[in-house]
Order: C-alpha cells, then structure tokens, then sequence
C-alpha cells in the first residue's frame, strides 16, 4: 500500500518505519527533502523516500497525519484537493494548557481537521498511548494484544485502518464514528496525565476484554 506520513517526529517516525518494514511503500510528505526531520526519520530507515509534500499526498492512499494539532489548519488546507477520498489517519491530539482539552471538550480535533478536508474519510487512530508504544507495542506474556481504539465515519476507511493496526501488532476496536473522537481524546488526556504526571509507566496501554 502507499502510505504518505505528514509529520514524522515522536509518533510518526516509528509508525512510518514499521509500516516499511512490513512492506509498504511509505513516503515522508516533506516541505524540506533535506530537512533535519527527514534526515532523521531516514537514519532510522534508508527505505524512507522523502518527496514534496502534495505530490507525496496525490500518490498515497493512506496518509498519516502526525503533527502537532495547532499546525492543522496552517498545513491540510492547501492539501484538501489532493486529500480528496484519501483514508486520513489522524494522529493528532488538540491538547490546552494544563493538559485539558485543547478545544474546550465540546469539538473533537478529529471533527475540526474533518471540516479542513470534507473530501478525506478521516479515522482517529495512534493518539491514545505516548509515542513509546508506537516505537515498542509487544506486551509478552499477557496472551493478549494491547488495543488500538479507533473511529470514523467511514467504512471502508476504518476498515483499511483496521487492517493496518492489525498488522502493527494492535488489536483494532472499532469504537464508532468521528463523534467518538471526543471521548478517545480524553483518553489521551487520562493517560497523559497518568503517565507523564502521576508516574505510571509509559509502557502502559489498555487492553479490551469481552464475553
Ligand atoms: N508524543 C506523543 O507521545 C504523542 C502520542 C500520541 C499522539 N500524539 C500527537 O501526535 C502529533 C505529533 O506529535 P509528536 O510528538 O510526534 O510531535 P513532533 O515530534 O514534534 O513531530 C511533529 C512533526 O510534525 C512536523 N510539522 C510541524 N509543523 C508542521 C507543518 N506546519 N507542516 C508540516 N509538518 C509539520 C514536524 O516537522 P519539522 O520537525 O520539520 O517541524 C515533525 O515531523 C501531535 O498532534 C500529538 O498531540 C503525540
């Protein structure tokens, strides 16, 4: 599958890395192709092809959304073409000061960036556990794989979500449409929280038990 990341710093490098690995083609969407975040992502795998930013989005048919929220409405825009019935997997977490949510909890990020690019079928995923998981998500001896939530509005765009957690070593729970966003973002925000100020590990991640 062609896979283009805009973004690839804590979360998107290692989502793009792995993605290669498993033997996709996957593209750094850049505004630099010599840019230090390019550099970076391509020590880590040569495989990494940088190219400019909506040409890389025109030849995906998966795009990675990793940047920070607050950049959303500078960089999807001009993009919103290009973006058109591609499957958006927006990564992205709209956090405010003292870690509350970033839209004062009555839109999700997901729903603002969704109104950016009516044209793009956008699934929230890769935005409830810190980056450490997405570098490392193997959890051995729980018997159990830990669970990526995700949501949409969008079938079959979840449904290529889905596959792609899957292969990622994630158990896909399919928590709903893009509405559901709002709830995934206070996840984030209770697992910050936990984590970064209360202590936990940030090996921690959920897993979802049924019967
Ligand atoms: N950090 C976490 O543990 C974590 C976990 C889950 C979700 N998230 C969410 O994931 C997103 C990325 O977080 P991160 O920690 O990976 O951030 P990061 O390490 O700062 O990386 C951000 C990436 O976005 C790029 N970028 C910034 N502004 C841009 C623009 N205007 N146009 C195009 N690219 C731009 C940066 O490129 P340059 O370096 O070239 O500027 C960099 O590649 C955030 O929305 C965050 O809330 C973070």
């Amino acid at each position: 599958m062609n896979i283009t990341f805009i973004g690839y710093g804590n979360v998107g490098a290692p989502l793009a890395d792995h993605l290669q690995r498993l033997g996709h083609s996957v593209t750094l969407a850049a505004r630099d192709v010599n840019s230090e975040a390019v550099r970076m992502a391509q020590a880590r795998n040569p495989a990494l092809k940088a190219v400019p930013l909506e040409q890389a989005v025109r030849e995906a048919e998966v795009v990675f959304l990793a940047t920070p929220f607050m950049a959303n409405a500078q960089v999807v825009p001009p993009l919103a073409e290009a973006l058109a019935g591609k499957v958006l997997i927006d990564c992205t977490n709209p956090v405010g000061p003292g870690l509350t949510h970033g839209l004062n909890n009555v839109q999700s990020g997901s729903q603002a960036l969704q109104a950016l690019v009516p044209q793009a079928r956008v699934v929230k995923a890769f935005t409830i556990y810190g980056f450490e998981n997405f570098e490392n998500n193997a959890y051995p001896g729980y018997g159990v794989k830990p669970a990526m939530f995700f949501c949409g509005n969008d079938a079959a765009a979840k449904a290529t979500a889905a596959g792609l957690i899957g292969q990622l070593g994630w158990e896909p729970l399919d928590v709903g449409g893009l509405e559901q966003a709002l709830h995934l973002e206070h996840m984030t925000l209770l697992w910050v929280r936990m984590v970064r100020v209360k202590g936990h590990s940030p090996h921690l991640v959920w897993a979802a038990l049924t019967r």
